[in-house]
């Protein structure tokens, strides 16, 4: 019963009680399931994954974990940090509209509150020869949880201990899933849209930060976002564009 105003995000739908990750059921091909837009949403993960091989943690009923399948959007998947950030401001509109809690986004797409994690978001691809043909878009809410277990890159909080009560998922669903399409739209029509939106909502931008990739520590300045998504360092050497991938701010 989602209230539902998208042509294709959620129009296909999958609920399960439990499974290994929605993340990978969508990427497996065996399972067959090509219609993009495909929500597949999970009460319980027991194999759920967060970024740099992070176990996701879902305790029954009280969060809102799920993933998005796209199939063939070719066009869309030049643009994959574009799919990242659309996903990641979706969430926090949808938080803000909803109960009026101010959010804040950490590169690449994790959604803080008081500078404490309410969501995560994984987004994973597969290809068919070289090319990308299937995008997963992953997405984990804390939203009635008051306990949380887990590994975390940050001190984790829900929607109902900072809202002080229970809310209803069903509703917060549809309203991310409206608002993923909507800023999907934007990547065709207007992309720099979505990048202005994140950098508002991003108030790390100026601020000296640590990129952490693999092993390797960069410090620098972190001085913008380029219009394809990308996070500009400007380090001693000069300014270096960091790609979404493997990379954390530490
Ligand atoms: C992170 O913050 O590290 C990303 C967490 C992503 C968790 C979601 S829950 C639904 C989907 N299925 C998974 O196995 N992971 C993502």
């Amino acid at each position: 019963d989602l209230k539902l105003n998208t042509d294709f995000i959620g129009r296909n739908f999958i609920y399960v009680e439990e499974i290994d990750s929605t993340n990978s059921f969508l990427l497996d091909r065996k399972n067959g399931v090509n219609e993009s837009g495909t929500v597949v949403l999970a009460e319980k993960q027991t194999k759920g994954r967060g970024r740099k091989d992070r176990v996701w943690y879902s305790s029954k009923e009280q969060n809102l974990t799920f993933s998005i399948l796209l199939y063939k959007e070719f066009k869309l998947f030049e643009h994959l940090n574009l799919i990242n950030f659309s996903a990641s401001l979706a969430v926090a509109n949808s938080i803000e509209n909803l109960y009026q809690l101010r959010t804040e986004l950490k590169w690449p797409n994790d959604v803080l509150i008081n500078k404490k994690k309410i969501c995560g978001i994984l987004l994973e691809s597969s290809s068919q020869g070289n090319k990308i043909d299937r995008v997963v878009v992953g997405i984990g809410v804390n939203v009635n949880q008051s306990m949380f277990q887990g590994q975390f890159n940050y001190p984790p909080t829900s929607i109902r201990i900072e809202f002080g009560r229970e809310v209803e998922r069903e509703k917060l669903l549809a309203e991310i899933l409206n608002n993923f399409e909507f800023y999907l739209n934007k990547i065709s029509t207007e992309s720099n849209y979505i990048t202005r939106e994140w950098k508002e909502k991003c108030r790390m931008i100026g601020e000296k930060i640590y990129v952490k990739e693999g092993d390797i520590i960069k410090n620098g300045i972190f001085d913008d976002i380029d219009n394809e998504g990308f996070l500009l360092l400007r380090t001693k050497d000069g300014i270096e564009k960091i790609t979404i991938g493997d990379v954390s701010i530490v």
